[in-house]
Parts: structure tokens; C-alpha cells; sequence
């Protein structure tokens, strides 16, 4: 069969039995790789079952699934990961956003539904996924603060994509608190938390396209943690709260002491994993 001549099924279903060499997600990744290479989603993939993908798309489609199966996460190729209730913009710039962190989202928006414009802080924003969907439920004046200038520039493309109107975010570049100044009704954070020997385990194949400095913790994985709970009670407004997210068993590293703040929860995951933890100004 000449190139232009394959249907979409045809491809979906070659391309999976390659990726299954490299993914354990290969279907979902040959649909949504082809759907971009259309220019279509999952939903009108479906449609254009029976149909030739034509040339122009099929070649994009190789070249995808060429970087694919050289372990480029399927989010890199297509600019695009889907977040509590927006599809965020990514490249190798940032994390890609995971689908734990919004147990902090789900949390935020509790937290903060009776009050009007709170001000929030999201540090160690990458993305912006986490501040920018706590803003998507709550509407509050958002802060987001990150060491990278390259991640606050991902930042900034996805609140200019997400709330082209507004006028209420800032972005910050700054490690942890040093440049931050003023007090928030919450803090939120999703810091580096892998160990050193979680680095050399962990990050392998698509980890190592993301950013080193978005999973380094320190020897321990909870050094960075560990300084922004040190801090982070100056500044929050009294009764404020402060949600970070846990690296595995991080609960055990959490010391029940740190100045001007307690331990209010432990917010767990659907599978009973300690996913993070919520501290309030006292
Ligand atoms: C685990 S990623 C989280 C990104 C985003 N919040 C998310 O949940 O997808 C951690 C982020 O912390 C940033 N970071 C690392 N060290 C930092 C520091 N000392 N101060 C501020 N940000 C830091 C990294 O640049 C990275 O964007």
C-alpha cells in the first residue's frame, strides 16, 4: 500500500503494536499522536475510522511516532496535557503537569470557595497547572513563582491562553521565598522531591526529557520541602494555609515543629497514598 492510501484504523493499529515495545499506554499514545497529526482530538479520530489519513498527515504521524519510540513523553510532541479542567501548553521547559497534583486543586478550592479574591501563591509553579486551575475554581488574585525563568515563561503562555483578560496574575522569578514578599491566604507548592538515588533509579527513559531541576530534592529528596515549610509561615496572612505536595513516604520526613505553622491534613489519593500535606498559619 503506497503512503497516502492508509486508513486512520490501519495506523492506529500498526502504530500500537510498535509502541508497545516502549509504552505501557500504546494505544492511547498512537490515538492521540495520530488525532494531532490530524489536527482533530480522540473523539473525531473515531469518526475518520474508515478514512485515509492522507499524506501530509500520515508523514507527521511517522515523524511522531519516531520520537516516541525514542521515549519523547507523548505531552512533548503534542504541546498539550490536559489538567483538572484545561489543556495546558508544555515542552521541555517544565514538568508535565500529573493528575496526583490536583488532589492540591481539589483541595485549594474547598478551602477557598466562600472567599472573594483571596490572594494565592503557587511556588515552584512549572507549568503554572496548579495556580492557574485553583484561579479556574476560585476565581483569586494568583502569584506564580518559579526558579526558572524558562518555566515562568511556559507559565506565562498558559495564563495568557487560560485568562486572556485578566489582570490579577503575577509571576515571580524566585527561589523559594527569596523575591516573594507580601502575605497569602495559601501557598501552594509541588516541590523537586526525589532523592538522590531516586534520580539515578527513577529518571530514565521519558523522565530524562523533563527538567532535572523539577525532581531533584537533595541527597534526601525532601531538602527543598523542608525549607519552604521553614519559611513559609511569614508569609501567610493569620489562618492561611499552606499545601505542598509529598514525595513517597514524605509523611515520615515531616517534622512536627516548624515555626508558625501546624499540620492540619494529610490529603490522600484514591488509592490511599499520602499525596500531601496542608499546614495553617497560627
Ligand atoms: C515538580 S515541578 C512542579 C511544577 C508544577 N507545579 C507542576 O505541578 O506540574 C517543580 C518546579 O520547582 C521549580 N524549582 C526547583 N527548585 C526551585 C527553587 N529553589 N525555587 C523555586 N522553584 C524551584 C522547578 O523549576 C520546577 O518548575
Amino acid at each position: 500500500m503506497s503512503i497516502s492510501e492508509l486508513k486512520v484504523g490501519h495506523l492506529i493499529d500498526e502504530a500500537e503494536k510498535k509502541l508497545k515495545e516502549i509504552s505501557e499506554t500504546p494505544r492511547l499514545d498512537a490515538e492521540i499522536l495520530l488525532a494531532k497529526a490530524l489536527g482533530t482530538n480522540r473523539f473525531g479520530l473515531f469518526t475518520k475510522y474508515n478514512e485515509e489519513a492522507g499524506e501530509k498527515a500520515e508523514k507527521l504521524f511517522a515523524s511522531f511516532l519516531a520520537r516516541r519510540m525514542n521515549f519523547e513523553p507523548v505531552a512533548y510532541i503534542t504541546n498539550e496535557k490536559e489538567f483538572f479542567e484545561d489543556t495546558f501548553f508544555v515542552d521541555q521547559r517544565v514538568l508535565i503537569p500529573r493528575p496526583e497534583s490536583e488532589f492540591i486543586v481539589e483541595k485549594a478550592a474547598n478551602l477557598l470557595k466562600n472567599s472573594e479574591k483571596a490572594e494565592v501563591l503557587d511556588i515552584c509553579c512549572g507549568s503554572g497547572c496548579i495556580g492557574l486551575s485553583i484561579k479556574r475554581a476560585t476565581a483569586c488574585r494568583l502569584t506564580l513563582a518559579d526558579i526558572s525563568v524558562n518555566a515562568l515563561e511556559v507559565a506565562k503562555i498558559n495564563a495568557a491562553r487560560l485568562f486572556p483578560a485578566s489582570t490579577d496574575i503575577s509571576f515571580i522569578q524566585s527561589d523559594l521565598f527569596g523575591n516573594i514578599s507580601g502575605k497569602f491566604d495559601l501557598i501552594t507548592a509541588n516541590p523537586p522531591y526525589l532523592s538522590e538515588r531516586d534520580m539515578e533509579n527513577f529518571v530514565v527513559k521519558e523522565l530524562k526529557f523533563e527538567p532535572e531541576n523539577a525532581f531533584f530534592g537533595g541527597k534526601t529528596g525532601f531538602e527543598i520541602t523542608e525549607k519552604i515549610l521553614k519559611s513559609v509561615h511569614k508569609f501567610l496572612k493569620t489562618g492561611g494555609h499552606f499545601i505542598t505536595e509529598l514525595g513517597f513516604e514524605g509523611t515520615n520526613f515531616i517534622d512536627k515543629n516548624y515555626d508558625g505553622i501546624e499540620l492540619s491534613e494529610i490529603i490522600k489519593d484514591y488509592s490511599g497514598i499520602d499525596r500531601a500535606a496542608m499546614f495553617k498559619k497560627i
